[in-house]
């Protein structure tokens, strides 16, 4: 088992992209989620992407004109994001996303939190900080968007693997171990080299939210609902202050 940095820096910075269908794919289904929810600048226009990984999130963002800072622990996807932005206004931060507060300096119009970065905190309490923080940090109207994977339903036998993305070079794979308030995500690698197939593995925690939990402490804090939608067990949850 390793700590989430480890992992990705061993084994998921590597591949995160091409897992993720690939730049441009990516970056696309945000452009569309954005723009389906009508998200732009209206004041500020401060935005922070709190987990921002290659910047699937910033950089769609900062096209619509906000000003973004992007945190994260990956040195390898910053510089990705970095090498994708051209003249793009995005502010690349390599911090934990627990102290994105140090990193801004007014109040700002958006929180994005985005692809499962909630479930990678150490625990629940962790969850509750990011969610006080971004109350505390946001303008009144501003919004936290969370997207993250409901495991709080468990699995079970067979059906904890799950082949997440395979092409001529590379099969990736997950097994998922159930924990009371954890799983544990067992990524399993093959990749191609000189025609001989090369095996990376890596074992890191991710913990189990659900909906109604997160929604509960959301309101508990002061924000008001504006969606909460499950796709492909997927949620989405976007609140206002
Ligand atoms: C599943 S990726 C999501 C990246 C991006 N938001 C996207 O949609 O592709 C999770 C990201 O969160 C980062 N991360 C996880 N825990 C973090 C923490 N405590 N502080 C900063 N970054 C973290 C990882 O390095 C990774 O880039």
């Amino acid at each position: 088992m390793v700590s989430v940095k480890e992992h990705y820096d061993s084994l998921l910075s590597d591949v995160y992209t091409w897992l993720m269908g690939g730049f441009d794919e990516a970056k696309k289904s945000n452009v569309a989620f954005f723009n389906s929810r009508n998200i732009k600048p209206l004041s500020s226009g401060v935005a922070v992407d709190l987990g921002a990984g290659s910047g699937f999130q910033s950089i769609p963002l900062a096209e619509l004109g906000f000003a973004v800072t992007a945190i994260d622990l990956s040195q390898k996807l910053l510089n990705e994001l970095k090498s994708n932005t051209d003249a793009h206004s995005v502010t690349v931060i390599k911090d934990d996303i627990l102290n994105f507060s140090d990193h801004i300096a007014t109040h700002c119009e958006l929180i994005v939190c985005m692809t499962d970065t909630i479930t990678h905190l150490k625990s629940k309490d962790d969850a509750l900080k990011i969610f006080q923080e971004s109350f505390n940090s946001l303008e009144d109207g501003g919004k936290l968007i969370l997207t993250f994977r409901d495991l709080s339903e468990e699995l079970t036998d067979t059906d904890r693997f799950i082949p997440v993305r395979s092409d001529e070079n590379i099969i990736f794979t997950c097994f998922l171990e159930y924990e009371p308030e954890t799983v544990k995500i067992h990524d399993i690698v093959y990749i191609k080299d000189h025609e001989t197939w090369k095996l990376n593995k890596s074992c890191y925690r991710k913990i189990r939210l659900s909906a109604g939990w997160v929604e509960k402490h959301l309101l508990n804090i002061g924000f008001t609902l504006q969606e909460s939608t499950n796709s492909n067990g997927f949620q989405t949850i976007i609140v206002m202050k």
